[in-house]
């Protein structure tokens, strides 16, 4: 039998939990994708984020006293959690029991994966950086070569397409360039299309990633196809 691929999916939390609440209609379709997909023989790791919930209680808290940095990223890094969670359950059938929050265990993550499960599931781990950072983490672990990052956005444009008309998609991007755009600096609640600590982490270790539109999961499926899909290449190599 053809030895199955693992797909690493830092699954943004602003397709989880948008504005308006959880969006049950966007799981559904990603849940039909996945088990699609996974009768294709394909391995998932899916790193959920914190959305919504992190953003609302991060202001709540906020409004209420000062917070520290470290405050706000655990309040996020438990939003990621619950999120991983709710991930988890729609996947009752597929996913390892436990919830990986920890990607730098020294415990064999490939566990997940002992008993025929087909997803692991994982959330965020410590104050600095992102889900998408676990993401690279874990993809470096297990020997995956690229990352899907799934989240609001298409393309990743030269500058922010809601303040300047002539912003230009890109489809595909160097590391180097890439993290031009995106700088260096952690912030709590940063909104960039790749964190820029995972993207210096995803540069260093050779890795893919590929920025697309979570929503669409018809173009998901052209990607996994290896068809041509919307979405930006971040190349392993420049
Ligand atoms: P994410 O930033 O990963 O989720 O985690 P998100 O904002 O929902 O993702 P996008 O923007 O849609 O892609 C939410 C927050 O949790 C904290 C950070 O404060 C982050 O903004 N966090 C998450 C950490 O501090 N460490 C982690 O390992 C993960």
């Amino acid at each position: 039998m053809q030895k199955s691929k693992y797909y690493v999916i830092s699954l943004g939390g602003s397709l989880i939990v948008p504005k308006n609440g959880i969006d049950w209609k966007f799981l559904k379709n990603f849940r039909e994708l996945i088990i699609k997909e996974i009768k294709k023989n394909k391995k998932f790791i899916i790193v959920a984020g914190g959305g919504n919930t992190a953003r609302d209680y991060q202001t709540a808290a906020s409004k209420v006293t000062k917070l520290t940095d470290d405050d706000k990223d655990w309040i996020g890094i438990h939003s990621t959690r619950l999120n991983a969670h709710l991930i988890k359950t729609i996947f009752r059938k597929y996913a390892h029991s436990r919830i990986n929050k920890n990607p730098r265990t020294k415990a064999d993550i490939r566990k997940h994966f002992q008993k025929n499960e087909k997803i692991m599931v994982a959330a965020g781990w410590r104050p600095g950086w992102s889900t998408d950072y676990v993401a690279t983490i874990l993809a470096e672990r297990l020997g995956a070569k690229t990352v899907i990052n799934l989240s609001n956005i298409q393309y990743v444009y030269d500058k922010d397409p809601k303040k300047y008309k002539t912003a230009k998609k890109i489809k595909e991007i160097t590391w180097p360039d890439f993290r031009k755009i995106v700088g260096n600096k952690w912030d709590p609640g940063l909104n960039a299309p790749f964190d820029p600590i995972a993207s210096k982490h995803a540069e260093e270790q050779g890795l893919e990633v590929i920025i697309a539109e979570g929503k669409n999961t018809k173009n998901l499926e052209k990607y996994f196809n290896g068809e041509k899909f919307k979405g930006t290449v971040i190349k392993a190599r420049g």
